[in-house]
């Protein structure tokens, strides 16, 4: 699909980090955003800044995402792209140093927001995107794309929820491309290694210049600029579908 004015996109997690970065990409190639996003002060006045709107929507909650799709319609038009980026990471282990079991909730929590949230704004965004007109030859019609995480594939000691989570959006890439095949609608899902978003940034410079050394080439953290240009890849390039791409400068993380 190619960018312009007539395309909108949706970008839960818009607020902050490669979210923030991905509607600074899509924008600047020529499409409307509308930023999903619990940060109310960070996504109103990003989207103010792109032109775009804010919806403050809970991933979680299929009341608020299924009112944020309808807000954001009613403003803008039916969207052509999704990017999922809203999630949280969180750190505990199967059993904790007391020896209790992982607590249940914190677990629920973890796979609520991100895998349930991708799958309520995924789903949501298809219903809409299905009933379009073809945007061309192809017949294409949208794409969805999924941010996972590496911890899909060698989560870390503390990673037994955020794996979980990332895990599922993985293995719900393919059927979801599958499913909305016949409807020209593609769905892709990236999994980054570590990038200097707010997420990382609380952390001590030498530590994150310790996770930067880690990664074989190049030995730094990803810049979120360099999530979002392979996100517009994957908008532009409809070749791209059921598939989790890696994003990583090659690291595969150690146990801890
Ligand atoms: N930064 C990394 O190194 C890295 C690596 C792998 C995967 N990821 C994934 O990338 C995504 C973006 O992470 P980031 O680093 O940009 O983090 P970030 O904290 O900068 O941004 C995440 C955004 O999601 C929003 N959010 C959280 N819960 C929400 C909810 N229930 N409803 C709506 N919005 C909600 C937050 O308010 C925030 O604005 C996450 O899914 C994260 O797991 C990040």
């Amino acid at each position: 699909m190619q960018l312009g004015p007539e395309i909108k996109a949706i970008i839960t997690g818009g607020a902050s980090g490669l979210g923030e970065a991905v509607a600074r990409t899509l924008t600047a190639g020529g499409a409307k955003v509308c930023l999903f996003d619990l940060n109310e002060e960070r996504g109103t006045k990003l989207a103010a800044e792109l032109g775009g709107c804010f919806v403050k929507v809970d991933v979680s909650d299929p009341a608020s995402v299924e009112a944020g799709f309808a807000n954001a319609r009613a403003q803008q038009g039916q969207e052509r792209i999704l990017v999922n980026c809203a999630g949280i990471g969180v750190a505990a282990k199967t059993v904790d140093k007391e020896g209790k079991p992982h607590n249940a909730a914190f677990f629920d929590k973890v796979i609520r927001i991100n895998l349930i949230g991708t799958f309520l704004c995924a789903s949501n965004a298809a219903a809409g995107i299905v009933t379009t007109d073809p945007l061309n030859k192809d017949g294409e019609r949208g794409v969805i794309i999924n941010t996972a995480s590496v911890a899909a594939f060698d989560g870390q000691i503390g990673q037994i929820a955020y794996a979980a989570s990332k895990g599922g959006i993985v293995g719900m890439t393919l059927p979801m491309a599958r499913d909305l095949s016949r409807s020209g609608v593609r769905v892709v899902s990236i999994a980054p290694g570590i990038f200097k978003t707010p997420m990382l940034a609380g952390l001590p410079q030498d530590v994150q210049d310790s996770l930067g050394a880690q990664v074989p080439f190049p030995s730094r953290l990803g810049e979120p600029s360099e999530f979002a240009a392979l996100a517009r890849h994957i908008v532009e390039n409809a070749m791209l579908n059921g598939e989790t791409i890696r994003l990583d400068g090659s690291i595969r993380m150690a146990p801890k």
